[in-house]
């Protein structure tokens, strides 16, 4: 019923071309069995797509269509054959919906050491002061804290395959510890 009225919504939000709606649309409801249907996923370690940047997602999903991105096998292939258009109309939907934040108890301590870290690393230089992100820079803050370890881990032992070496050179030297601590923060912005 959700789904039903989120597809009718989407269909009448574009009048103009109702037939390319329709076709993102069944995309959309593919990846919201994983992402949410507005973005907001509620999987442990699946990122969440509401709120970042259009360049960002476009890039992503281009470096994961073409198979130089590595993905979890559940994900692999559904991007395939997707246009430059396609794309560019998912990100723009993912873009334009607000992040809802899925953080859990705030552990004080750890809070503090993530905050200290972040601002020593500089890492809000790039994804800005308050880590919304802007272009090809992802928003990090509100995003799940699984999934910020993960990619920070795989960032940090040169495994996230497809991905900005710039992230590795940053998170250099860190501990698992650290890491953690910054997710932690971050999952707790809004
Ligand atoms: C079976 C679950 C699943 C489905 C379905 C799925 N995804 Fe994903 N997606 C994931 C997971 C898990 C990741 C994180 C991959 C990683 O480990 O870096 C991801 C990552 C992404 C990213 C990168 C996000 C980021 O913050 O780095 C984008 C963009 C994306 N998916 C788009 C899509 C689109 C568009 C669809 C629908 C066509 C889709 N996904 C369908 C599970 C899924
Ligand atoms: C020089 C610019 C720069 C700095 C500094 C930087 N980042 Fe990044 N970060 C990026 C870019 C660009 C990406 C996108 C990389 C890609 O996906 O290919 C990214 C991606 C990420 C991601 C993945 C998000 C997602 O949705 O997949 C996380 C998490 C992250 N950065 C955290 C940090 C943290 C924490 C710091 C500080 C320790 C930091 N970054 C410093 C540029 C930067």
């Amino acid at each position: 019923m959700r789904i039903a009225t989120f597809a009718f919504g989407l269909i009448c939000s574009s009048a103009t071309s109702l037939l390319f709606a329709q076709d993102i649309n069944t995309q959309l409801l593919a990846c919201g069995a994983c992402h949410g249907i507005d973005g907001n996923s509620k999987i442990v370690g699946t990122p969440s797509l509401a709120g970042q940047p259009k360049i960002f997602l476009e890039n992503q999903m281009v470096m994961i269509r073409e198979g130089l991105r590595d993905i979890p096998p559940t994900m692999k292939g559904l991007l395939d054959g997707f246009s430059d258009a396609t794309i560019v109309a998912i990100a723009k939907f993912y873009a334009s919906k607000s992040i809802k934040s899925q953080a859990g108890t705030r552990n004080q301590s750890m809070y503090e050491k993530g905050e200290y870290i972040s601002r020593e690393a500089l890492c809000g230089t790039c994804h800005l002061p308050n880590y919304v992100g802007r272009d090809q820079m992802p928003r990090i803050a509100s995003q799940s804290e699984a999934y910020l370890l993960h990619t920070m881990r795989q960032f940090r032992s040169n495994k996230a395959t497809g991905r900005d070496t710039i992230m590795a050179a940053s998170l250099y030297g860190m501990s698992d510890d650290d890491l953690k601590a910054i997710a932690h923060y971050l999952s707790q912005l809004k």
